[in-house]
């Protein structure tokens, strides 16, 4: 007990001295004038990294389907950057439809784009699985080969700007969990696809970050309305969850995690294999009839 009492202070004293020593690498300056592309921006998380991303004087286009929306996210963000008082930009969040099949796959911005953030995702399930196998080719075109195409369509452009891809992902793309079988079989190829693409990246000396994002459950509406009843999980706030994306990116970290303490549970994941699936359901609400 005393050497645990030991270990445990010493480690208090290191973390301690971090924390103190740390210097924040985020520059929220360095964003001004920073060109992005937002995909998914008309709600939830994507709309707020839109307000964050305005805030700091970034000019960006934002993409969703409804038009009305993203008009709203706009004109919101294009108020807070008048308010900073970075260059105004009348015309610098343009919508086009990204809906999977039908993408327009020219990347806006001739004159290039410092960060591509793919955020969309299709309309999501939180059920067993059903069997549905159109619906799960239909949900790997929206949130993987989508993000394939775009990242293909700007990987020139990104690597000119030595710029940076952002991916938001799950941490059901990391540890499967039980409602989420074609969600989470997406957010699994995002990672196999641009974890991939970054050792290639760095193997050919072309500096273009990829930063993975593995979120935890967020407030957005869709996924407190799918997931009402069915967890034992509080959610974090998405405009939190958005600054740690933008973040990520920035200082071109490889992964992203919100909460923090999720690398904390993937590292529990691998070190416990026993008895961590009976863990992990316990935090699901579910009677067999
Ligand atoms: N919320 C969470 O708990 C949570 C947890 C882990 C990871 N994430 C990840 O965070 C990201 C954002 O999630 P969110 O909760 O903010 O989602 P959300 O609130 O449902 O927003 C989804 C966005 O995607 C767009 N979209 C919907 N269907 C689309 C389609 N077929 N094609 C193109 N765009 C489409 C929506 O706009 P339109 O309908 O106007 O097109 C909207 O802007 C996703 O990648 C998600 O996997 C979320
Ligand atoms: C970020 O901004 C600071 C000044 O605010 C500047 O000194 C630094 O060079 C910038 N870094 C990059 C990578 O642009
Ligand atoms: C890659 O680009 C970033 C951003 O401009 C820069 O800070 C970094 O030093 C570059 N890395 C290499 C290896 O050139
Ligand atoms: C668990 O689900 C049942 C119905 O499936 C519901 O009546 C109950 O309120 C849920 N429990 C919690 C704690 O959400």
């Amino acid at each position: 007990m005393k050497a645990i009492g030991r270990v445990l202070c010493a480690t208090g004293i290191v973390a301690g001295l971090i924390a103190f020593f740390w210097k924040d690498p985020f520059i929220p300056e360095n964003l001004s004038g920073a060109r992005v592309l937002l995909t998914g921006a008309s709600a939830g998380i994507g709309e707020q990294m839109a307000y964050h991303y305005a805030r700091f004087g970034a000019e960006i286009v934002l993409t969703a389907r409804r038009e009305a929306v993203l008009q709203k996210v706009r004109t919101l963000s294009t108020c807070l950057q008048c308010s900073t008082k970075t260059t105004p930009h009348s015309n610098s969040c343009s919508t086009s439809p990204v809906t999977g099949y039908h993408m327009d796959m020219s990347v806006p911005y001739v004159g290039g784009l410092d960060y591509l953030v793919l955020n969309h995702i299709g309309m999501t399930h939180f059920q067993m699985w059903t069997g549905d196998v159109e619906y799960t080719r239909w949900l790997m075109q929206v949130n993987f080969f989508s993000y394939v195409a775009l990242t293909t369509a700007a990987l020139p452009t990104l690597e000119k700007n030595r710029g940076s891809l952002v991916i938001v992902s799950s941490l059901t793309g990391k540890i499967p969990t039980p409602f989420t079988t074609s969600y989470s079989a997406t957010k699994f190829a995002l990672d196999g696809f641009f974890s991939s693409l970054r050792h290639e990246l760095i193997m050919q000396k072309r500096n273009v970050s990829v930063t993975l994002c593995i979120l935890g459950l967020i407030d957005t509406d869709t996924a407190l309305q799918n997931t009402r009843g069915k967890v034992h999980i509080s959610a974090s706030p998405a405009p939190e969850a958005a600054l740690a994306i933008i973040r990520g990116g920035a200082t071109r970290v490889q992964e992203v995690f919100y909460p923090w303490w999720l690398q904390q549970v993937c590292c529990l994941w691998v070190l416990f294999p026993t008895n961590r699936g009976q863990v992990l359901r316990s935090y699901y609400n579910y009677s067999s009839p």
